[in-house]
């Protein structure tokens, strides 16, 4: 069997998208499989039945990856989501030895005027979460930095830093009501990079429930671009909660637009999205993407593994 046919079936078979968006997304995967020498080629939705199972499968996914690569960069998230997932992973790490002390970290976003140490900072919930619990070298450990004095330079910097240790291998994401990855709010190019992000007025309001006062909630942030999620080798996405069905059932079954910007994971070559069964209630095509999954075997006979 020829690269190119092993392509197709693969996509065939995993592909969950209407005929033309599978076609756009072949293309697209074909040339950045060609040039990165074949990382895989799916899109994978595993639904499961609460927030405690997404967060153990989220968690042996990383867990995996760091097996298989011990100086992985990982790009992380904050926020509600992952914090069972961070959880879980720090268990990994107390029982069965699971080590840190190579891996890198990139942070996705931080709020643009809090210092590292503040409470509701990025930096605090990271080192609260998860890095003070486990054996990451703080050198290894890149989050963006709030107050910082000039934050234009300073995203220039981050995206040098991504460049330097060859790219983000495993990038972990959360999605924002209105789509968001990072804090690539909508209307964001595809193509950005490093950059200060106005918040959307729903993101403010979501993040209030974090702070005293409304007044207090950060308006900007500095976040990473679409187009730096885009070049990590892999994509784990998770979500839980029935406030997130809506925005999961667009950015998997929808159109692919800047409108929804986690609608652009559509066209990268290894994404897994883990949700619950809340975050999944709205999806179409769920007895589909639980066929491909418990049928994998069938697809690796197919082609010969
Ligand atoms: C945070 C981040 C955001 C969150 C999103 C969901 O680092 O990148 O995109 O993932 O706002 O937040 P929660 O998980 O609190 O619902």
């Amino acid at each position: 069997m020829t690269q190119d046919s092993r392509l197709k079936t693969l996509d065939y078979l995993y592909c969950a998208v209407d005929k033309q968006k599978r076609i756009t997304i072949f293309n697209n995967r074909k040339l950045k499989i060609r040039k990165k020498g074949g990382v895989g080629n799916i899109m994978e939705i595993t639904i499961t039945s609460n927030y405690d199972e997404m967060s153990k499968v989220s968690a042996q996914l990383i867990a995996q990856e760091i097996q298989r690569k011990h100086d992985i960069v990982l790009g992380l998230a904050t926020g509600d989501t992952p914090v069972g997932t961070y959880k879980e992973l720090v268990k990994i790490h107390k029982e069965e030895g699971l080590d840190f002390s190579k891996v890198k970290s990139f942070n996705l976003d931080e709020y643009l005027g809090l210092a590292p140490l503040h409470k509701n900072s990025y930096n605090y919930f990271m080192w609260e979460n998860l890095f003070k619990h486990i054996n990451i070298n703080p050198e290894n450990v890149y989050i963006p930095q709030g107050n910082i004095k000039d934050p234009e330079q300073f995203c220039i910097w981050y995206e040098e830093q991504i460049k330097k240790v060859g790219g983000i291998d495993l990038q972990v994401l959360g999605i924002g009501r209105d789509g968001h990855i990072g804090f690539n709010e909508p209307g964001s190019s595809f193509a950005s990079r490093t950059r200060i992000k106005a918040l959307y007025k729903q993101t403010i309001e979501d993040n209030a429930r974090f702070f005293d006062k409304m007044e207090d909630v950060p308006r900007f942030a500095i976040t990473i671009g679409i187009g730096t999620i885009m070049e990590a080798e892999k994509i784990l996405l998770i979500a839980n909660g029935k406030n997130k069905a809506d925005v999961c059932a667009k950015f998997i079954e929808g159109p692919v637009t800047s409108q929804i910007t986690a609608s652009a994971l559509q066209l990268h070559s290894y994404v897994n999205v883990v949700l619950d069964k809340d975050a999944a209630s709205k999806l179409k095509r769920t007895e589909y993407y639980n066929w491909v999954r418990d049928n994998k075997h069938l697809i690796q006979k197919e082609i010969g593994r």
